[in-house]
């Protein structure tokens, strides 16, 4: 993986991820605003963000940007654009739990063309090109095949204080408990879907995700042979932040299960 693309995706993270890993050694010195109940941003995730965007704008000065802790950035581009979640993970990462990662996607003409998610805290470097695979450190990755429940780890986001809908959550999990080998909650979306791109869980589901949760993760899954479609009935849109990612087969058969 080494197009001009992905190569000043990488080096804007791992620019970024130093002051990152050291804010991690430091976390009583931790600046923690509150956007919503249990909703925060750090003064990590801000630094971070103004890091990767100096970064990117001053390789891509005409992109546009989306970003998680600031509004939209129009550039005379505004069809090519990055999608950057700074810190995936924010409540982990405040908590001293290194399951976290820094997450960029860059679309153009609404295709996304480059993934990048890197977790600074084990060094993993998950990368994607459209048409090109998806990557682990440099080694190829592909979706688990497991096509039993019965066989399958699962991972999902959890309701939480001020967010997402606990009955539903509760009802899909008296249904899906007593069927699969586990069900896990890891706290990074982005990290989840580089990790159903890699097999490590089979199949990922959630709701009420945003673009930069979701973006390099989508085209991660793609590149690795995996499917993601929309979770809202009928409704196809990923970009609701409704999601299921997996193999095909998995994917029908959690589907069936939930009557969905
Ligand atoms: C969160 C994580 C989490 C998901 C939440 C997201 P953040 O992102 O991806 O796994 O369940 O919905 O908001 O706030 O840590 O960047
Ligand atoms: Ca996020």
């Amino acid at each position: 993986m080494d197009s001009p693309l992905i190569n000043i995706m990488v080096k804007a993270a791992k620019k970024a991820s130093r002051g990152l890993r050291r804010d991690f050694n430091e976390l009583e010195n931790l600046q923690v605003m509150t956007k919503g109940p249990a909703d925060f941003v750090t003064a990590s995730d801000i630094r971070t963000q103004n890091l990767i965007y100096d970064e990117l704008l001053y390789a891509k000065p005409d992109w546009s940007f989306v970003m998680e802790e600031s509004k939209q950035i129009i550039g005379s581009k505004p069809n090519s654009k990055f999608i950057i979640d700074p810190i995936d993970g924010t409540t982990n990462f405040m908590h001293g739990n290194p399951n976290f990662a820094i997450s960029i996607a860059a679309e153009v003409d609404g295709k996304l063309e480059a993934a990048l998610i890197y977790s600074p805290i084990t060094d993993e470097m998950f990368l994607a090109e459209r048409g090109k695979g998806a990557f682990l450190n440099d080694k190829r990755i592909r979706v688990a095949s497991r096509k039993k429940l019965s066989e399958s780890i699962l991972i999902t986001g959890i309701p939480h204080l001020g967010r997402g809908d606990m009955k539903l959550f509760l009802k899909e999990m008296e249904i899906l408990i007593p069927e699969v080998a586990g069900i896990r909650r890891s706290g990074s979306a982005a990290l989840d879907l580089a990790w159903v791109a890699c097999g490590r869980y089979d199949l990922f589901w959630e709701r009420g995700l945003e673009a930069w949760d979701i973006a390099a993760g989508i085209l991660l899954i793609k590149e690795a042979g995996g499917y993601v479609q929309g979770l809202n009935g009928k409704d196809n849109d990923i970009w609701s932040g409704n999601l299921i990612s997996g193999n095909e087969d998995i994917i029908n058969n959690l589907l069936k299960k939930l009557e969905i």
